[in-house]
């Protein structure tokens, strides 16, 4: 991200530069344009009215192609200046533009730390309280009443665990430091995320038809895992019951596509650019069926693809079905 903000910074820093030393350089050029023109007509006047011109008394007549090579020249140096400037200032420009950003790259590097940090702190007094309400809960101490608030407790632990889980493992994607690359298997990896849910699938009787190829690319398994099973839960979770989602893996010319189709609710057009923000959920998945979530995976799922150096596109009719397709450099 700022890199290619670095970029745009420094291709700024040049506009203005080359904009600056190009306009001087035509003032330069037509100062001395004209100013020949000038000398020139005066020469003319003088010849035609009888004037003598003779070294030592008085400049020497100027030729009329003297003077378009030394405007030919000029150009010409005018030319090389300017290149000359836009070496120099591109290296400068580039430079400046790390500098400036620097602070702010700091700044929300630091932010990312800290929600990593606050995320990864919560998590031991959530399993403490944890542990403490299912004990309580199948101890005999407590009646019925005091038990559904238990139960009720313990269902809003889980949901923070699942929270601060999910915050931990987006600023772990989303920070500078890489992840750990080997090679893995693509289609093992889809494999194992339609295996994780299953549980769902089958509760809502979906069903996945698959046509995988086998590619292996260099990455993260566990990243990739938790990339395409937020894509491929979004897929099931937003479907009716007893409909099909198709998943897709082909690789060619150096891509690995995997397109996760779903017949479901579908997301509007106005909705689709928020969908990859942090905690942002779409109408349709919060009327209708009411459907639980925090609005994180996709934003988890895009930056793990990121960090491969991947992107995910969405095409999506509401009332029809969405189809997600994620594209991988092949090792
Ligand atoms: N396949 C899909 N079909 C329809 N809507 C979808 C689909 N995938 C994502 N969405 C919409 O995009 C929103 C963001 O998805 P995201 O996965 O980030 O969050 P979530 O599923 O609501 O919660 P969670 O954090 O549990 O994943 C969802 O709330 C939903 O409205
Ligand atoms: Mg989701």
């Amino acid at each position: 991200m700022f890199k290619s903000a670095r970029i745009k910074l420094t291709l700024w820093y040049l506009l203005m530069i080359m904009a600056i030393s190009v306009i001087f350089s035509l003032i330069i050029y037509r100062v001395q344009v004209s100013e020949s023109e000038r000398i020139l007509q005066r020469q003319r006047v003088r010849i035609e009215s009888g004037g003598f011109l003779r070294p030592g008394f008085g400049p020497a007549p100027l030729e009329p192609e003297i003077l378009e090579e030394a405007r030919n020249r000029l150009k010409l140096n005018l030319i090389l200046i300017n290149l000359g400037v836009l070496i120099v200032s591109g290296g400068a420009a580039y430079f400046l533009a790390g500098r400036t950003l620097k602070p702010i790259e700091e700044a929300v590097e630091d932010q990312k730390r800290f929600v990593a940090d606050a995320s990864h702190e919560l998590r031991t007094p959530l399993t403490t309280m944890k542990t403490e309400l299912e004990v309580n809960l199948r101890g005999k101490g407590f009646g019925q009443e005091a038990k559904k608030i238990l139960e009720s407790n313990l269902e809003e632990v889980d949901k923070l665990s699942y929270l601060s889980d999910k915050l931990l493992r987006l600023s772990r994607y989303e920070q500078k430091e890489g992840l750990v690359f080997s090679p893995v298997s693509l289609n093992e990896v889809v494999e194992e995320v339609i295996k994780k849910l299953s549980g769902l699938t089958k509760s809502k009787k979906i069903e996945i038809v698959k046509n995988l190829e086998e590619v292996n690319i260099q990455g993260d398994f566990a990243a990739l895992a938790e990339g395409f099973g937020t894509i491929l839960d979004n897929a099931v979770k937003y479907s009716p019951k007893e409909s099909k989602v198709n998943v897709d893996l082909q690789s060619k010319d150096g891509k690995t596509v995997v397109k996760i189709q779903d017949f479901g609710v579908g997301i509007k057009n106005s909705e689709l650019p928020h969908i990859f923000d942090r905690f942002y959920r779409a109408d349709a998945s919060r009327t209708k069926e009411k459907v639980e979530g925090f609005g994180l995976g996709l934003s988890i799922a895009k930056a793990a693809i990121e960090k491969h150096h991947g992107k995910i596109e969405v095409e999506s009719t509401p009332g029809k079905g969405s189809t997600f397709t994620v594209t991988l450099p092949t090792a």
